[in-house]
């Protein structure tokens, strides 16, 4: 038997009005498979993953799951589960009847419901929660109570809208991990939607970068950390994300103004106007490259962000180490040669390895 869990999209347009929030996407997501939707406020997930779920039908294109096309499908039909970003939890019944709804709304037999909701309820830590209302609960209990509420039957996907987003930080950390484990020892494929890149570099086996609508990315994190496809792909990842400057790029190296870096590949591209990208963790303080001045030293407690002025440029640099700086301290900023992206400048898009 095949695994089940395989999602894919093909060409999905959806506008409201005259805004075009999807632009024709495609997406192709493996049985089991954590797979996250990343990507700035206002960029499609959530309207991709209503259109998954089938609260939402696309203006064009086509969803299959398991080699069937159920783009014409009610949500009952789909065999999904979602957890929306607000838990949307009835208020009027017990944890209980929240987690067994699913199980009640699918026929399942009235005596073997009490033992399915506990069992899902102890896998999220709230069995002994049991008897409250959402009303009674943390937003934390509640997000659980969401979550028990959809890992109670076994879906063919798990739809997850910014469920640790009503969480504090600490909370959300733990919950991260906890909610990691349970997709792994549950098998179901998930789709997981976040704007927070942290999250979805942690959690997800691959993910999809979002921008305007369009799929910028498709990728494991690492791939997509160490080898975003565009400057807009760049842009966005890492925090902070990467340092973007105007370059020239020449015979085996590249100029940032004077500063010249040779490169350990010569990426096979014209000599030209480029965009250079280098991570602030790719930056050492040093005596010789670009001149620049200390603007403001950021104190981590384990680590340091310094923001240095170049010409009128904020560049920063993570340094690994904590130490004192003077004010508007001068020094000369060097690129680690083997860390340095390459962009075309005017496609964006990325030049070589
Ligand atoms: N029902 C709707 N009517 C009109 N516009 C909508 C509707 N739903 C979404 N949009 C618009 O479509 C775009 C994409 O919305 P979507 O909710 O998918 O974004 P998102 O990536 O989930 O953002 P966020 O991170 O803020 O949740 C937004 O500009 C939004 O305003
Ligand atoms: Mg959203």
């Amino acid at each position: 038997m095949t695994a089940k869990g395989h999602v894919s999209l093909h060409g999905i347009h959806k506008t409201f009005g005259t805004f075009e929030a999807l632009k024709g996407i495609d997406l192709d997501i493996q049985p089991v498979e954590f797979f996250a939707l990343l990507g700035p406020s206002g960029s499609g997930k959530t309207t991709t993953l209503r259109i998954l779920a089938g609260l939402e039908a696309p203006d064009d294109g086509r969803i299959m799951i398991d080699g069937n096309d159920v783009t014409g499908t009610q949500p009952g039909e789909r065999d999904v589960a979602m957890v929306f970003q607000n838990y949307a939890l009835y208020p009027h019944m017990t944890l209980a009847a929240n987690i067994g709804f699913p199980l009640k709304m699918d026929g399942v037999a009235k005596n073997k419901i009490p033992d399915l909701v506990r069992q899902a309820a102890a896998r999220v830590k709230i069995d002994h929660l049991l008897h409250r209302r959402p009303g009674q609960l943390s937003g934390g209990q509640q997000q659980r109570c969401a979550l028990a509420r959809a890992i109670v039957r076994q879906p063919r996907l798990f739809l997850l809208d910014e469920p640790l987003s009503n969480l504090d930080a600490q909370l959300r950390l733990e919950t991260r991990v906890e909610l990691k484990k349970l997709q792994r020892s549950l098998d179901v494929t998930t789709v997981y939607v976040t704007h927070d890149q942290e999250e979805a570099m942690t959690i997800a086996d691959r993910m999809a970068v979002f921008l305007d609508g369009d799929i910028v990315q498709v990728g494991t994190p690492d791939e997509v950390f160490n080898r975003p496809l565009s400057v807009h792909v760049a842009a966005f990842i890492g925090s902070p994300p990467m340092n973007l400057f105007a370059g020239q790029l020449e015979q085996g190296a590249v100029k940032v103004g004077d500063y010249e870096i040779k490169l350990p590949k010569s990426p096979d591209h014209a000599a030209g106007d480029v965009t250079v990208g280098v991570r602030p963790s790719h930056i050492r303080l040093s005596d010789h490259g670009l001149p620049a001045r200390l603007y403001l030293s950021e104190n981590l407690g384990e680590s340091m962000l310094l923001n240095f002025l170049v010409d009128d440029q904020l560049v920063k640099v993570r340094l690994p180490e904590v130490r004192r700086f003077a004010e508007n301290e001068t020094t000369a900023l060097s690129f680690e040669p083997e860390h340095i992206h390459l962009f075309d400048q005017k496609t964006g898009l990325r030049i070589g390895s």
